[in-house]
């Protein structure tokens, strides 16, 4: 472990930090080990996390004394918010301060920030083809991560900035599973068109920024994109109709109605789903998962991720207004 270059991961206990961990501790002899970064120490993951090898550590991004502590002695550290358990960018902005400025403090010599566009560039606030949320931002839970960016880049902070993609293992939950319409037929439904989406594996996210890491200094100071395979709703829905043996449609809706769909958020994703579908080419474009395969050789695409997650798709649900 002394001679193991450590990797603070915050959200260890979740989605893209626990892919992360596990990408790690899957490569004993890779030079690197992990801290990982939990609220509570004692939970189920925390304790799981420790059995597979992980040092597990207190933190709390709320507390930025605290990650300076957990963040001390390491060489890098793997950053990322948890925006909807807020839902406000001016929080997940304060905390990505805290993470630069505890990274600042401990001499990290690179950190993995997992990132996402200020789609303010490409939508100003004037730009009515959607609407403008909080007062202020297109799609809060990308913009407030666009807009931090900053935060690392003026500390010093050898940064790595990583554009993520949609997780495909959204469609695990009952809200993005295929649902049955007015007619009984099954069907997903994304306010996208013809447009093709980026999309991945989360598991994956984890396991290229543990490519990044690997390279070294190469990508500190770069932006970089990483998904698994970009597809539309109709080839995904193709997909699933082969794997899920069973025929689900592809549901095509204006962003206006997506946004109305009422859910916490929906405003967010309808934005969101939007930016997506209109500037497809530079958001897949840089996105591409060849790149994300030279970091990550096991990288999967949308097929094999379903294979291996089809029996976890919920098809029981009916949508709203069925
Ligand atoms: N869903 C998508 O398709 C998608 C795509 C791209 C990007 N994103 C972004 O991904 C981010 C969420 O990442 P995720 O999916 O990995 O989250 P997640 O699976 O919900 O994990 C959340 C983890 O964060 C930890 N956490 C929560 N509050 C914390 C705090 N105050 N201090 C320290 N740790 C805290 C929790 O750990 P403990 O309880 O153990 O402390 C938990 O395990 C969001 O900002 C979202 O915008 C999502």
């Amino acid at each position: 472990m002394a001679d193991k270059k450590i990797i603070a991961v915050l959200g260890a206990t979740g989605a893209q930090g626990g892919g992360m961990a596990r990408a790690i501790l899957a490569d004993p002899a890779g030079g690197f080990a992990v801290r990982a970064l939990t609220r509570d120490i004692n939970s189920s993951k925390a304790r799981e996390l420790a059995k597979m090898g992980a040092e597990v550590v207190a933190a709390d991004v709320d507390n930025v004394e605290s990650l300076k502590k957990a963040f001390d002695g390491a060489y890098g550290a793997y950053c990322v918010t948890f925006f909807w358990q807020h839902f406000s960018p001016e929080k997940e902005m304060a905390e990505v301060q805290a993470m630069a400025a505890a990274a600042k403090s401990a001499g990290l010599q690179h950190v993995v920030w997992s990132t996402l566009e200020d789609t303010r560039k490409w939508v100003p606030l004037s730009d009515n083809r959607m609407p403008t949320l909080q007062g202020k931002y297109k799609v809060p839970h990308f913009d407030g991560k666009g807009e931090s960016n900053h935060f690392f880049t003026d500390a010093g902070v050898p940064t790595t900035f990583l554009l993520t993609s949609m997780y495909w293992d959204n469609f695990l939950n009952p809200g993005m599973a295929p649902k049955k319409g007015p007619d009984g037929k099954l069907s997903i439904t994304l306010p996208t068109g013809d447009k093709k989406l980026a999309g991945i594996a989360v598991e994956d996210i984890g396991k290229c920024a543990y490519g990044i890491f690997k390279r070294g200094q190469e990508f500190v100071g770069k932006t970089v994109g990483i998904s698994g395979e970009h597809l539309t709703g109709a080839q995904m829905a193709a997909t699933l109709t082969e794997v899920l043996g069973q025929e689900i449609r592809f549901n095509s809706v204006p962003p206006d109605v997506y946004r109305a769909f009422g859910f916490p958020g929906a405003d967010d994703l309808g934005n969101m789903f939007q930016f997506y579908r209109d500037f497809d080419e530079y958001f897949c474009g840089v996105r591409d998962p060849a790149f994300a395969r030279s970091l990550n050789p096991a990288l999967q695409d949308f097929r094999a991720w379903l294979m291996q997650h089809k029996s976890a798709i919920p098809l029981g649900q009916t949508a709203a207004g069925a």
